[in-house]
């Protein structure tokens, strides 16, 4: 297991004046830090359709991108050039095991785990980024510099590279591999590989309110809720007949609000919503599915381990009558699977014992004998 170090400062410390407000380097954050996954490996998996994967170069002095899926780097040479493979926690067990020691930041915040591997001279280029991200070193050096937040001009350096003009580093590292780099969203920033190196990029997203209404009227439309009219008995005489006047307008607006007021809903909504994930899952669907009784017998045996990427919810409003939220879907099991349910959301590993208040219950049985025959959780041996 990776144990975090944060030498210098407490988490607390950090979460206090660092997370979301200034970029810091935490020098040997993983002792000992070895790839969780060789260049060859990740070559690989951007060679497959599924993944989302891109090249980074430059040509001519200009920049450029290609997307994956590739099949051949052979044209690429010995330097300048990055490939960046998205959600490699989605697909690789070893490299889903960097999630954990970020969990002193909740899981739905989680965006995904980013892998680049770069040869010497190699790099994006300047930009800024939306989300927080934790660029963890791994074989190899690479040179960072990060500029302050402020007005920065952005411009597509290439139809797939929206780049930043170049400015002042408040942070100008050389990053060693158990090195890690925090940036929060809004800063510039710019890594050049010194040598043959790797980074894996721990990133967090967050949802823009236009995002959260978006997902909430498909969620109304699908539920049928929401669907009461204004309504405006004992309205007073209106003068102006082209006018929204203040009370009609508050009337509105309050319509709105009373969507927003329902926690039900809302705890809903979110859990399902924020449970969806954004990349395909590797689905370790079973070609012999369990029968209820075979699988409660396989976990008295070895516990089940979750597939990296899987996103699985409780919120505190409806957790008490054990709902949880499973890749977008909602479950309801009763008060009395409450501990089984916080199991499945917290932890990355079922054993039979954390989740003994559940099988209690047939309809935890079943759900969970399903979920692993649609290859949500793995017996790992
Ligand atoms: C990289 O790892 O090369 C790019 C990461 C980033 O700056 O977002
Ligand atoms: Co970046």
């Amino acid at each position: 297991m990776l144990t975090l170090h944060f030498s210098e400062f407490s988490l607390e410390h950090f979460l206090a004046h660092y997370w979301q407000q200034k970029p810091v380097v935490i020098r040997q954050g993983f002792h000992h830090f070895a790839d969780l996954i060789s260049p060859d490996e990740l070559a690989g998996l951007a060679c497959e359709e599924a993944v989302e994967s891109r090249l980074v170069y430059k040509k001519d002095q200009q920049w450029q991108a290609e997307v994956g899926p590739f099949e051949s780097y052979e044209h690429l040479g010995e330097q300048d050039w990055t490939l960046i493979v998205q959600a490699v926690n989605h697909w690789s067990p070893s490299v889903a095991q960097l999630v954990e020691p970020f969990s002193f930041i909740p899981k739905w915040r989680l965006d995904d785990v980013m892998i680049s591997y770069s040869t010497p001279g190699g790099g994006v280029g300047p930009h800024i980024d939306l989300y927080d991200v934790f660029i963890c070193q791994g074989s190899g050096r690479r040179r960072w510099r990060v500029g302050d937040q402020g007005e920065h001009r952005q411009f597509a350096a290439h139809a797939a590279l929206l780049h930043t003009d170049p400015f002042e580093p408040i942070i100008d590292v050389e990053l060693l591999p158990g090195d890690i780099l925090y940036i929060p969203p809004g800063f510039p920033h710019d890594g050049i590989s010194l040598e043959e190196s790797m980074s894996f990029s721990v990133g967090f997203r967050s949802k823009s309110a236009r995002d959260m209404l978006s997902g909430l009227a498909d969620y109304l439309i699908d539920n049928e809720l929401g669907n009461a009219l204004i309504s405006d008995p004992q309205r007073p005489l209106h003068r102006h007949h082209g006018q929204i006047n203040g009370s009609d307008f508050a009337m509105i607006k309050a319509q709105l609000q009373a969507v927003l007021d329902q926690d039900e809903v809302i705890a809903d909504f979110a859990g399902s919503f924020l449970s969806r994930t954004k990349c395909q899952l590797d689905l370790q669907v079973l070609e012999e599915p369990y029968a209820e009784d075979e699988l409660v017998d396989a976990l008295i045996q070895q516990p089940l381990t979750r597939i990296g990427g899987l996103r699985c919810f409780y919120v505190d409003q409806t957790v008490a009558q054990g709902v949880c939220y499973i890749d977008g879907e909602r479950y309801q099991f009763g008060a009395g699977c409450v501990e089984a349910v916080l199991a499945l959301c917290d932890q990355e590993s079922l054993s039979a014992s954390a989740l003994q208040a559940g099988l209690q219950q047939p309809a935890f049985i079943s759900a969970l004998t399903r979920w692993v025959n649609a290859g949500f959780w793995y017996f790992a041996d």
